[in-house]
């Protein structure tokens, strides 16, 4: 594996796999790379010859509020973790060479039916963040495939609009979600957790699962299974920021026969802000959202 850091560097790489007609695979991550991440370069494998990872915390992402200084950082974990995946290309660029004149005032990706809602109400700005550091990494690594964890649903919904709005000449791949035993989803945020607030956390799984089984079983009283999840949370000791059934790839408002949904939950325990979610099909007729 080699570890390049420099958008020169990687783009002569990127050249002389093309010249050689070799597909490329890409996984943007922000390092800390636990199983949930090695499963993607796992799926990486499959769709190109070659297979490039990228660990950069990305400023642009994280609210003034929020956890970048804190954020965990282990590059050497992480190159091992890589390398020993059999990963091509480790990009690591620093913030200067991402964002060379600064991350104000400079161009902006935003999806903005989607970026508001959901993590985006409660996170202003930070799926704009997402969605300009994916297109500006999807442009330098110019891969045939990049592949996302669909533990991050809204994250990966609006990085597939993105790319279907500007046409570019990528496949998004959603990847399943990759949980501990006890089925809380595994995280790099989850060692913010405390012994005892592990202990409570799959309790966002579980409300997830009771919500989706309902669903499943026909139950279409979608503003109950909200309250019951919020509730179930909150009785658990989590601060929930929203349990919400939606419209699977769309995240509109549910509504219909049969239809696909996905069950999504945020909640802050302690330090640390879990989220999840969980698709299923809902066997009844869901109303028309009042
Ligand atoms: P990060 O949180 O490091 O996640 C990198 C990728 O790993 C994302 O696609 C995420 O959905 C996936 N992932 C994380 N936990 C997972 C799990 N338990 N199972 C399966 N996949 C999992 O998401 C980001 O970084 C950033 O926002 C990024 C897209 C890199 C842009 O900065």
């Amino acid at each position: 594996m080699r570890t390049i850091e420099s958008i020169a560097e990687l783009r002569e790489r990127v050249r002389e796999w093309r010249l050689a007609r070799e597909s490329i695979a890409f996984v943007p991550t922000m390092g800390n790379l636990h199983a949930g991440h090695a499963s993607l370069i796992g799926a990486a494998h499959h769709h190109g010859r070659r297979v490039v990872a990228s660990v950069f915390v990305n400023p642009l992402q994280f609210g003034p509020n929020e956890d970048y200084a804190a954020y965990p950082r282990t590059p050497d974990e992480d190159a091992a973790l890589l390398a020993g995946q059999g990963v091509d290309v480790l990009f690591l660029p620093t913030v200067d060479e991402m964002y060379p004149k600064g991350t104000a005032g400079s161009t902006i990706i935003d999806v903005p039916e989607l970026s508001g809602i959901l993590c985006g109400a409660v996170r202003p700005g930070h799926f704009q963040g997402v969605a300009t550091v994916v297109v500006k990494l999807l442009n330098l690594v110019q891969p045939d495939t990049a592949i996302f964890g669909e533990k991050d649903y809204q994250q990966l919904t609006i990085i597939r609009r993105s790319v279907e709005d500007l046409c570019l000449p990528v496949k998004i791949v959603g990847a399943p979600t990759v949980r501990a035993d006890d089925g809380l989803a595994l995280s790099s945020r989850n060692r913010y957790l405390s012994a005892e607030e592990r202990a409570i956390a799959p309790t966002v799984y579980r409300t997830l699962d009771h919500a989706r089984r309902r669903l499943e079983g026909g139950d279409t009283d979608v503003a109950d299974i909200e309250r019951e999840g919020m509730e179930t949370l909150r009785a658990a000791g989590f601060r929930p920021d929203y349990f919400a059934v939606r419209l699977a790839g769309t995240l509109e408002l549910p509504r219909g026969q049969d239809m696909d949904c996905v069950v999504l939950a945020a909640a802050r325990l302690g330090r640390a802000r879990l989220i999840d979610n969980l698709q299923c099909r809902a066997t009844g007729v869901l109303p028309a959202p009042r």
